[in-house]
């Protein structure tokens, strides 16, 4: 918009001053329309597009106070010039304080008004551009959040599917533990930003198997139980890679790590914590990993049947896994089950 093809907006109940700022501002060559008083200025709003509106302050019925608030409220790009009487000095200065971009004082010389619309307009133009600029910039800011949140992730994934290949298992396991993991989390209406980052954690839970030698992590026969015992050293393993992370989801990721192996009853490990001594991350993982194991095949075991993995869940509720995960988990087994079907090829 060029400052002269601009639309003018003149409010003002004594007509001869509405003439007398329409014949200033025609001679300029600004379009114009009038409005006797706020109702019709509110109702030519409406349906025309304004760059801005000139109002008288002492008006019947609206005031033009109350129009250049409702103008503020609903039109960010208008401007409003007030146009106020000698005695009115005090509330000529508060509406700039609310937002008019200037005031004229009865009787005026038309070269004042000129200048008013003028400086008005140009401010006007400048704030436009200021707030789409402002607004790009929001949006790149946002794009380039949500592409690092993303390859942020993917990290996470690539780590943990390097832990997992050494182990003979299959990068969709640690796909699935994420998705179960969150899936739980928000049937167990845990915060959005948990379910979140329990989604990106959860495929570390056995990270620290990078620190286990592969005599040990590949042998085909079964592990004797000095053998056994390094395995699981893998938590504490895990917990140490992950625990000096910064990054909140890492934070989570060493809680996992740490923690997913334990059970309620304490007879887990490392460290035979109990109930709700684990950590909801590590009791939501033990469920989603066991489940996981079980249904999955392993070069040293074929799948077993989901209701016998269900069953099995459900059998070990209370004693390895928290009873209220196993409920949840079970009443909405059908989501997990297409969870499985959905991340198995
Ligand atoms: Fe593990
Ligand atoms: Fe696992």
């Amino acid at each position: 918009m060029t400052l002269n093809k601009a639309k003018i907006l003149i409010v003002d109940d004594d007509i001869q001053m509405q003439r007398y700022i329409s014949v200033v501002a025609e001679a300029e060559g600004y379009r114009f329309r009038l409005a006797d008083d706020g109702e019709s200025a509110l109702q030519l709003l409406e349906q025309e597009v304004f760059d801005l509106v000139i109002s008288d302050i002492n008006m019947t019925g609206m005031t033009g106070v109350e129009l250049l608030t409702f103008c503020q409220k609903n039109y960010a790009d208008l401007a409003v010039i007030m146009v106020t009487g000698v005695d009115d000095r005090k509330t000529a200065i508060f509406t700039l304080e609310i937002g008019a971009y200037g005031y004229i004082t009865k009787p005026f010389q038309p070269n004042e008004l000129i200048i008013n619309i003028t400086n008005a307009l140009r401010r006007r133009q400048l704030e436009m551009e200021n707030r789409r600029h402002r607004e790009e910039l929001e949006l790149r800011v946002a794009e380039r959040t949500a592409e690092l949140s993303r390859s942020r992730e993917e990290t996470i994934l690539i780590l943990s599917k390097a832990a997992e290949f050494r182990d003979n298992q299959t990068a969709l396991h640690t796909n699935r533990m994420g998705s179960f993991c969150e899936t739980l989390a928000r049937l167990l209406e845990l915060p959005d930003s948990l379910c979140n980052r329990l989604r990106a954690a959860a495929p570390l839970h056995d990270v620290g198997k990078i620190g286990i030698s592969d005599n040990i992590l590949l042998k085909p026969g079964r592990l004797t139980t000095e053998e056994f015992e390094i395995v699981k050293t893998h938590c504490k393993i895990g917990h140490r890679i992950l625990a000096d992370s910064t990054s909140d989801i890492l934070q989570i990721g060493s809680v996992i790590a740490q923690t997913h192996h334990e059970k309620f009853d304490g007879s887990g490990y490392p460290y035979g914590l109990k109930g709700e001594e684990i950590p909801i991350a590590g009791r939501l993982a033990a469920v989603c990993d066991v489940f996981d194991a079980l249904t999955s095949e392993r070069v040293y075991k074929a799948p077993i049947s989901i209701s016998d993995a269900l069953k099995i869940i459900h059998e070990d509720s209370g004693s390895h896994f928290d009873p209220a995960i196993v409920e949840i988990f079970l009443k909405h087994a059908d989501q997990i089950l297409e969870i499985k079907s959905h991340l198995s090829r």
